[in-house]
This record gives C-alpha cells, structure tokens and sequence, in this order.
C-alpha cells in the first residue's frame, strides 16, 4: 500500500518559522523610539546645540536677541544639551555659588546675568537672599528677559566727570556671571555689572577655563572698567572663577569704550565637541 505523504501544512509554520523572531526593534517604554531612532535623535539634538552653541561665542548679543525672538524653542534645546555637557563636569560653577552665596548676610541682592535656567536662584530659594536672574529669554516666574550686553533693567548710573566715583547704584551687593561671557560684546556686560552694583560690590565671575589664552589680559581689561581683583581660583580643570571688587573709576570717552569692547576676542569661543 502506498502511504500517503504528508505535506507540510500551509498554514501551520515550520520548526525553524516557530523560534521567536525579532519582528520589530526594541521600543524605548519612557521615549517610545528604538535604540537606532534614539540614537540619531541624541546626535540631531547634539548637533543643533552645538550649532546654536557657536552662534552665542561668535556673534553680538543683538544677533542671539534676534535668534531668541524668532524662535523662543532655541532656548530650552540649548539648555538641555548644555546640562547635557555639565553632568559630565566634576562639579560647576553654579553650585560652588550656591553653597558660597548661602552663608551671605540676609536680603543680600545677587544679579545673575545670563542665569540660563535660574538654577542659582532655586537653588538660594529657601535662604533670605534676593536673586534677580537675567537671560535672553522669560520662563514667565524666575527670568526676566534682557540683553545682559546691552541693558540690564536695573538702576544704577556711571561718573560723570573726570572725578572718581561709584556712581549711584543702590540695589545690587553681588553680580553672578556664571559661564555666560558669551557674545562677542561681552565687556559689555561687565560695563552693565559695575553700573548696577552698589560701591563695594563683588563681581563673581566663572569661564570656561579653555577660553583663556591669556588670564592676565583678561583681568586687566576687567579692572580697566573699574574693578579689582580679589581672587582667582584656577585648581578647577574646567573651569576658572574670579572675585573682583567695584572701585572707584573716573568716565570714560566713547573712545576709550571702542576701545574696550573691541577686546572681546581675548577670550575664546568655547567649543563643545561631538558627543
Ligand atoms: C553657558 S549658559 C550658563 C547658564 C548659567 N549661568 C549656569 O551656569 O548654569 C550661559 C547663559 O548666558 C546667557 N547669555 C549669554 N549672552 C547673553 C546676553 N547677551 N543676554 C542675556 N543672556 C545671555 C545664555 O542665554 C545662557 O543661558
């Protein structure tokens, strides 16, 4: 009798068909991508903040005012591959002034200029301190918005005549510039802190250390606009951070101004590399 062969059955799969297949890559519960999609979102993203990285070090503030305006997105999508850079940082700059600043006398009045996202004022939220923080763009509760090279929206007022002064400053103790030297005016910046700051006050000042080709150059414009240097702490390897004490200064000519601002280029631009 012939026996009947048996065919494999259509519908029914193989042995080999039955071993669990890897249909669809794995998905990501908490971003819903896959590794592959992820990956190239983390390298998309890396790019962009390097890109708008280097339009802050190489341009005037006006142009990253104007970049903000456009496209407020900009912002958060620097600050977050900015975090991104700092957690690999032993420690940062902000949190050195935090602890520092905590042991200051009550109602002490701190200007952060470019607070990013106003971590030093969080951070002072439960001491007596006053922290008004300042960056191109409101998060609509801690930041107000302003151009820290152009006008800080506070009193404050330069001398006058040929005679040495303070000026009449009366709201500000310490002025905070935490990594934030960026454009390409930034000794403007350092104008707008000692017009603010009350006489006496303190300039805190934190860059990156690969910025520096030469510090001394750097602390002598910063004392031509009428400060001193009380400390320079340079042990961190990312780092540098300075103390700088207002002292009285005499006006100066628009000249004499030019001739600041047009030193900018002493300090770097800091370049983040591809992660
Ligand atoms: C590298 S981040 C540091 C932020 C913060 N100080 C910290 O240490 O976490 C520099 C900040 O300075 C701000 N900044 C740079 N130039 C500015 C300008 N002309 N006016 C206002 N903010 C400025 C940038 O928008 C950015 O938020």
């Amino acid at each position: 009798m012939k026996q009947k062969q048996k065919k494999p059955d259509a519908k029914k799969p193989s042995s080999s068909e039955q071993q669990p297949r890897n249909v669809s890559p794995a998905v990501d519960g908490v971003s819903g991508l896959t590794s592959l999609q992820k990956g190239m979102k983390e390298s998309l993203d890396g790019a962009r903040f390097r890109w708008i990285n280097e339009l802050l070090y190489k341009s005037d503030s006006s142009e990253a005012v104007r970049m903000m305006k456009e496209d407020p997105a900009v912002f958060n999508d620097y600050h977050s591959g900015f975090r991104h850079q700092v957690q690999s940082w032993p420690s940062n700059p902000v949190s050195h002034y935090i602890s520092q600043l905590s042991s200051y006398p009550q109602n002490t009045v701190i200007a952060d200029l470019g607070c990013g996202d106003a971590a030093l004022a969080r951070g002072l939220s439960s001491k007596k301190l006053k922290v008004l923080s300042f960056d191109l763009v409101s998060d609509g509760a801690y930041i107000v918005a302003a151009d820290i090279c152009s006008s800080v929206p506070l009193p404050g007022s330069e001398p006058s005549s040929s005679q040495k002064s303070e000026g009449e400053a009366q709201v500000v103790d310490v002025v905070v510039c935490a990594l934030s030297l960026m454009g390409t005016n930034w000794p403007q910046c350092i104008r707008e802190a000692w017009r603010i700051l009350k006489p006496g006050g303190e300039l805190k000042i934190a860059e990156v250390a690969s910025r520096f080709s030469d510090v001394d150059e750097f602390v002598s414009l910063i004392s031509s606009t009428g400060f001193k240097m009380k400390t320079k702490d340079d042990h961190n390897s990312h780092f540098t951070l300075f103390e700088f004490k207002k002292v009285p200064r005499t006006t100066k000519t628009n000249k004499e101004w030019s001739e600041v601002m047009s030193k900018g280029d002493i300090l770097k631009p800091c370049e983040y590399k591809r992660r």
